[in-house]
C-alpha cells in the first residue's frame, strides 16, 4: 500500500487503511507499524539500530559520506557527541535574536502578495543553518541547491544531477574546512576541525557531519513554518486564537508537528530476534500515522492547538536518533509564526499551493498568499 503513495496526496487514508490491521503489519513485504506506543518503543530498543548488525551500509549506493543518522553506536554516540554542543539550550536562545531579525526583514520586503515558502519559510532555516556552520553568505545559494537534491534523493535515490551538486559541496566544504584550519572561528566547522585535529573523528566523519546538518536544517524547518501556517489559514478559528494570545506559539508548533508532521516515517533494522521480528528485518515506522494515533491523541484528525500532547508526539523521533535540532526547530517555527502574526495579520491564501514529491518529508514547494 506504501508505494501507492504520492508526495502531494494526503496520506492518511493510506495510513488507516494499514492502521486496520493492528500495531505491526506487513506491507510489501515489509514490517510496518502506525502505532504510536509501538513506534516509540521500537525507537528506544537497542535491539534495533539504523544498519545491519554486521555494519554493512543499508542504504545501497551512496555517494554521501556516511552521517550519524546511519550508524548505530559505539560510532553513532561518538560523532554525535562532537555535535551537540553547538544544539545547546543556551546557545539556541542566544540564536533567538538573529532569527527574529531575519523573519522581521524577509517579512518588511515582500510585497503585497508573496510565495510564503519561497520568500519565508526557505530562507529562515537556510539563513541560520549557514549561520551556525559558519557559512559565507555568497556560498549559501549553492548550498540551499544542493540540500534541495539530497533530500530529494531520499525518495529517488541518487540522480547524475545529485552526483555532480555532491563533488559541488564537498569541495565547498573542503574549501571552508581548510579556510578554519587556519582561523578557527566560532561556529560548527571550526569545532569539528579541533576535533580532528586530536583525531576523534576521520576527515569523511566530518563532511558526513557537516552534509547532516545542512540537510536537516534546510529542509525540515520550511515545511514545519510552511505546514503551520497553512493549517492555521485552513482553520480560521484558530488563526484568531493564535492573533488574539501569540504565547499560543510553541502549542501552535506542536501540534502541526503531529499533525502534519515534516518528516514522515524512518526505519529500523532488528538486531536480534525481537516479539516476532526476525533478526536482520527492517521495520517501516510512520511517523505521521503514529502521530495520529486514537490510541493517544483523542479525535487525532482534528487540528486543534489547545491539545495536550502528553505523550509527546514522535515528530523529532526517539531515543538515542531524537532529532539533534529539535530545540533549534522549534525556535525557528515559535519565532516565524509570531512574525507572521505580528507582520501580517490579514494573511490568505492567494493561489493553490504546490507540493513536494516526497512521501519522506512532507510540505509544499510554493503557497501563494497575499497580506489581506
Ligand atoms: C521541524 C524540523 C525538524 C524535524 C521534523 C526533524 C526530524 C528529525 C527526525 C524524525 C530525526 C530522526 C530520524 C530517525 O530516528 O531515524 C531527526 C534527526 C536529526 N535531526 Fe532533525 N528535524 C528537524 C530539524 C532539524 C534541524 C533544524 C536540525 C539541525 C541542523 C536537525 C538535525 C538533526 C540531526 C543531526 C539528526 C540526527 C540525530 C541522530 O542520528 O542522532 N533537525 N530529525
Amino acid at each position: 500500500m506504501l508505494e501507492q503513495l504520492t508526495g502531494h496526496e494526503d496520506p492518511h487514508p493510506i495510513y488507516e487503511r494499514l492502521r486496520a490491521h493492528g500495531p505491526l503489519t506487513t506491507d510489501g513485504g515489509m514490517w510496518v507499524t502506525t502505532s504510536h506506543a509501538l513506534a516509540g518503543r521500537i525507537l528506544r530498543d537497542r535491539r534495533f539500530g539504523v544498519r545491519p548488525a554486521d555494519g554493512a551500509f543499508a542504504g545501497g549506493a551512496s555517494l554521501l559520506p556516511e552521517s550519524f543518522l546511519e550508524l548505530d553506536p559505539p560510532d553513532h554516540t561518538r560523532l554525535r557527541r562532537l555535535a551537540t554542543p553547538a544544539f545547546s539550550p543556551r546557545k539556541i536562545a542566544e540564536y533567538r535574536a538573529r532569527v527574529e531579525r531575519v523573519a522581521d526583514a524577509l517579512l518588511a520586503s515582500a510585497g503585497d502578495e508573496f510565495d510564503l515558502i519561497g520568500d519565508f519559510a526557505a530562507p529562515l532555516p537556510i539563513s541560520v543553518i549557514s549561520d551556525l556552520l559558519g557559512i559565507p553568505d555568497e556560498d549559501t545559494a549553492e548550498f540551499a541547491d544542493y540540500g534541495a537534491l539530497v533530500a530529494a534523493s531520499f525518495d529517488s535515490g541518487v540522480t547524475p544531477e545529485m552526483a555532480n551538486a555532491n563533488d559541488k559541496v564537498l569541495a565547498l566544504f573542503d574549501r571552508l574546512i581548510s579556510q578554519r584550519r587556519r582561523t578557527p572561528g566560532d561556529d560548527v566547522i571550526s569545532s569539528l576541525v579541533a576535533a580532528e585535529a586530536e583525531q576523534r573523528l576521520t576527515p569523511r566523519e566530518m563532511l558526513g557531519t557537516l552534509v547532516l546538518l545542512l540537510v536537516a536544517g534546510f529542509e525540515t524547518t520550511v515545511n514545519l513554518i510552511g505546514n503551520g501556517t497553512r493549517a492555521l489559514l485552513d482553520h480560521p478559528a484558530q488563526w484568531r486564537l493564535f492573533l488574539d494570545n501569540q504565547d499560543l506559539a510553541p502549542a501552535v508548533v506542536e501540534e502541526t508537528l503531529r499533525w502534519a508532521s515534516p518528516v514522515q516515517l524512518t526505519s529500523r533494522i532488528a538486531h536480534e530476534p525481537v516479539d516476532g521480528i526476525g533478526a536482520g528485518e527492517w521495520v517501516t515506522l510512520l511517523i505521521g500515522a503514529a502521530n495520529r494515533d486514537p490510541e493517544v491523541y483523542p479525535e487525532p484528525h482534528e487540528f486543534d492547538v489547545l491539545r495536550v500532547h502528553k505523550p509527546e508526539h514522535l515528530a523529532f523521533s526517539s531515543g538515542m536518533h531524537y532529532c539533534l535540532g529539535a530545540t533549534l526547530a522549534r525556535m525557528e517555527g515559535d519565532v516565524a509564526l509570531r512574525a507572521l502574526a505580528r507582520h501580517v495579520p490579514g494573511l490568505r491564501q492567494a493561489g493553490a499551493a504546490t507540493f513536494r514529491d516526497s512521501v519522506v518529508i512532507r510540505g509544499m514547494r510554493s503557497f501563494p498568499v497575499s497580506r489581506s
